[in-house]
């Protein structure tokens, strides 16, 4: 098959190529049982210079941390997915800045309906990719932002419905941020969401020593929840369910100076995967 040009994912689209890379690093990984055969085949047929993401040697703990809590980040997302199917096996997952995340070919039971949300530029890339079709399967292209999609994920809405965002919302805005929960607890009551945050207190180290600078992607992390119970401060019909750590078990991989700024306590607030439910 020939290569798709990565040069055609601009902006913060690019930064899709980071978990898929971790994801993909895992399952060729000798030492792991994690498999994802459909990454893998993605990861193959994008033309990028891979190498970029290996670490110098006065960087190595971004590798590394950056590498612990995307492990981590997939196993949360995944586990939490299947609690949520276990009790709903023909619920709608809906991923909201879904890159070329394939966990709907891990997780598929048969039955469940998923919708993987995106801006029309990766769509495109993706579909170019040619992964397994399936009915239950679907893309919208559109941007969070904007809520004409809201209508189109009604339409195949069922009881129960889990948007997850995994790597999305710490490029967007407190603003922003206010805006894509107005729109889905006022959609969706009663649904549940599990997302990814990136608190402000470290957003500058992590800016300044990530993947993302090391690369030179076009796409800043903005804002995120440094306690995640202040969610409902952005709508009152959020409510807090859970919260997972990603860098609970890394700080000792986080250098000196960071971690003279951060107690193990705030390193364990820094990166995290909140659970909400929307109430009715
Ligand atoms: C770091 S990637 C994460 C991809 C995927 N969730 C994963 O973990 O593999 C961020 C994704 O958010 C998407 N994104 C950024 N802004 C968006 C917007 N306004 N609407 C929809 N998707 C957006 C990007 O295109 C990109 O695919």
């Amino acid at each position: 098959m020939q290569q798709i040009q990565s040069d055609d994912l601009k902006g913060v689209s690019k930064t899709l190529l980071i978990p898929l890379h971790c994801c993909v690093e895992e399952s060729k990984s000798e030492s792991s049982s994690f498999k994802d055969e459909i990454a893998e085949r993605f990861h193959d047929a994008i033309a990028y210079d891979w190498g970029k993401f290996d670490a110098d040697s006065s960087q190595n703990w971004v590798t590394a941390v950056t590498t612990a809590a995307m492990n981590k980040r997939r196993v949360i997302f995944d586990e939490q997915v299947k609690n949520f199917l276990e009790e709903a096996p023909d619920g709608l997952v809906v991923n909201l800045g879904a890159g070329l995340n394939t966990r709907f070919h891990r997780l598929d039971n048969g039955r469940l309906e998923w919708i993987e949300l995106d801006l029309p530029g990766v769509i495109t890339f993706r579909q170019k990719l040619r992964e397994p079709e399936s009915k239950r399967h679907r893309m919208i292209a559109a941007s969070v932002l904007d809520d004409d999609w809201v209508g189109e994920i009604k339409r195949y809405a069922r009881s129960r419905v889990l948007f997850v965002a995994e790597g999305l919302l710490p490029y967007f805005t407190e603003e922003e941020h206010r805006k894509i929960f107005t729109c889905l607890a006022e959609n969706f009551p009663g649904q549940e969401m599990l997302f990814h945050t990136i608190a402000p207190s470290l957003t500058p180290e992590l800016a300044q020593h990530s993947l993302i600078s090391r690369t030179k992607m076009k796409a800043e992390m903005q804002w995120g929840l440094d306690d995640s119970k202040q969610v409902s401060a952005l709508n009152p019909k959020v409510e807090f369910v859970d919260e997972f750590s990603l860098l609970e078990g890394s700080y000792d991989l986080l250098p000196e100076p960071i971690r003279q700024k951060l107690s193990p306590a705030m390193a364990k607030q820094v990166m995290k995967i909140v659970h909400v439910r929307f109430r009715e």
